[in-house]
């Protein structure tokens, strides 16, 4: 695929991404300064996610925030699909649902698509995609969320709760619809063009609005909803999107859980994030010491930088210094690794003792169908 070309959909994202273009093509909106002050002046705070542009764009978020402010509340949702396990990149959205859900107090949903990656994916039996299920809502569990106000749902497991809902919109959607959202073929299996109808259910479990932050690549399913939505006489989901987290070996694609070696998982031992960062994370760096202290490194596409940026350094002083001292070549990639790796042992440390207590916790959190 030529430099300049990217291609992004629910299940297939490669290419470097312009996200202006992006906008563009999607037809969403940016957020804007103007959309930033008015969250901080809801929540008292500025989110970093939203400061550094990792949440970039919105549908709808300002009319939701107007209708908030007017004492109208809404609920929140988002999901995973469960084709392996969780890794790092996972945890954006949901880091940022647990920020969102505690700022405006409201109910969170979390729909784990057991079915979806079943019909996607080449090789996975749905046994499998339904223990990964359980595998990443311990990982969702782990973050701290508040099981009084926090549903998991598991396609296969709430099917009865589900399906009237999604019924109502499978009805409203036509096949050529579908095919110009997701480039269906007469060869694709039909559970994955009926598919969109279950993603969308969830949007309408609570009768309120709802926001979804997410993974951009997952707005097509959310613009049908958007269309469906006043015909089955319902507010249109507001969504808020984030950027792909890029692989560790580089830019170009999002991290993918399918692939070991440039994935850090949940589950993985402190000398093995040492390893996979040292010797797969893609660099900005210069090839010799001599050369990398004259001209300076690249942080802008150094994938050990960007994570620090995406996730693990909150701090915009301590990111500003890292960024100004590798650019200038006075940081060493070597040097730059090392924070990184000991950020992520840091935070895994801590995740991996919440993922082993959330093991008793995850009945307290699973949605009861009535
Ligand atoms: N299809 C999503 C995925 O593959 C999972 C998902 C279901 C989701 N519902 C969602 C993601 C709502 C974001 C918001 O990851």
């Amino acid at each position: 695929m030529p430099a300049d070309e990217f291609i992004v959909t629910p299940w297939h994202v490669e290419g470097e991404i312009d996200y202006d273009k992006l906008i563009k093509q999607f037809g969403t909106e940016k957020i804007t300064v103007e959309l930033l002050k008015k969250i901080e002046k809801i929540t008292g705070e500025s989110h970093f996610m939203l400061r550094r542009g990792i949440f970039f764009s919105h549908r709808d978020l300002g009319a939701l925030l107007d209708d908030y402010s007017k004492g109208k509340k809404f609920f929140l949702y988002t999901g995973r699909g469960p084709s392996g396990h969780t890794h790092i990149g996972h945890l954006v959205p949901w880091v940022f649902a647990k920020w969102l859900q505690e700022k405006f107090d409201t109910t969170l949903y979390f729909q784990l698509t057991d079915d979806e990656k079943f019909f996607a994916k080449e090789g996975l039996t749905l046994e499998e995609t339904k223990l990964f299920a359980y595998e990443n809502a311990l990982d969702f569990i782990a973050l701290g969320f508040n099981p009084e106000k926090t549903k998991i749902i598991i396609n296969t497991q709430n099917i009865k709760t589900l399906y009237p809902i999604a019924a109502q919109v499978a009805k409203k959607i036509n096949f050529s619809n579908t095919k110009a959202v997701f480039g269906f073929k007469n060869e694709t299996n039909i559970g994955m063009i009926f598919y969109t109808a279950l993603q969308s259910a969830p949007c309408f479990i609570e009768d309120r609005q709802v926001l979804i932050p997410l993974g951009v690549d997952q707005d097509p399913h959310f613009r049908i909803t958007r269309d469906v939505a006043p015909r089955i006489g319902k507010p249109k989901p507001s969504l808020i999107h984030n950027i792909m987290i890029p692989a560790l070996t580089g830019p170009g694609g999002k991290m993918s859980a399918s692939e070991e070696a440039g994935t850090i998982y949940t589950t993985d031992a402190p000398e093995v994030v040492k390893k996979k960062i040292n010797k797969y994370a893609f660099s900005g760096g210069q090839p010799t010491v001599e050369e990398h202290r004259k001209i300076g490194g690249n942080p802008d596409i150094d994938v050990p930088y960007q994570y620090l940026r995406i996730f693990f350094e909150p701090d915009d002083k301590k990111l500003k210094t890292i960024y100004d001292d590798y650019k200038s070549g006075k940081m060493l990639t070597g040097e730059l690794k090392a924070i990184l790796i000991d950020k992520v042992n840091a935070f895994l440390g801590e995740h991996q003792k919440k993922r082993e207590k959330a093991k008793s916790q995850l009945e307290k959190f699973l949605f009861e169908d009535k």
